[in-house]
């Protein structure tokens, strides 16, 4: 007998099942009327973040980067994903979580500050810097 494993579908098998639909509908004389498309996005959202250290505070979750497909917005995946990464830096003892948000992206910084973000620059003063590497070569290179 033919050994086979019998399980659940998951998303990583849209592209599979579509073709066995439309294998059946072949089989049915009817393929043409299949109007469906692997249109939909499994993957549409991401958060990036990486573990840094404050002098004063200890260990931080710095929260690089936090995006959701446009047309998924507004859907709770937001919130879902920041309270993944809450419970990521409680349990890893952190302290707080910290990124940076551009000034003009309103509808983040209102996003964040309803969950409980304070506005480092505003409030205590903070501006972000950056040394480029000409520079870091240059400085590196000085006798
Ligand atoms: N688009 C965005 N937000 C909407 C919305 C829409 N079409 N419709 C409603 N909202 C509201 C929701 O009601 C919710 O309000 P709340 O704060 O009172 O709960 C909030 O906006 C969105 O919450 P949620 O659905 O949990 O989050 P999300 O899945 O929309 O993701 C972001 C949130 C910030 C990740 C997402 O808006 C995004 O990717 N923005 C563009 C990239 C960006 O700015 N990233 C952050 C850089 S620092």
């Amino acid at each position: 007998m033919a050994s086979f494993i019998l399980r659940k579908a998951e998303p990583k098998d849209v592209s599979d099942i579509l073709r066995l639909i439309k294998e059946l509908a072949k089989y049915e004389e009817m393929e043409d009327q299949v109007v469906l498309t692997e249109k939909g996005h499994t993957v549409v959202g991401f958060a990036m973040y990486y573990f840094t250290y404050d002098p004063w505070i200890g260990k931080l979750l710095y929260l690089e980067d936090f995006y959701v497909m446009k047309e998924y917005r507004g859907y709770g995946m937001g919130s879902e994903i920041l309270k993944k990464l809450s419970h990521t830096a409680v349990k890893t003892r952190c302290s707080s979580m910290h990124f940076i948000v551009a000034e003009w992206n309103k509808p983040s910084i209102e996003f964040y500050k309803r969950r409980g973000a304070s506005d480092l620059s505003s409030e205590e003063g903070w501006r972000l810097f950056k040394i480029d590497k000409q520079y870091l070569v240059k400085m590196s290179s000085e006798e």
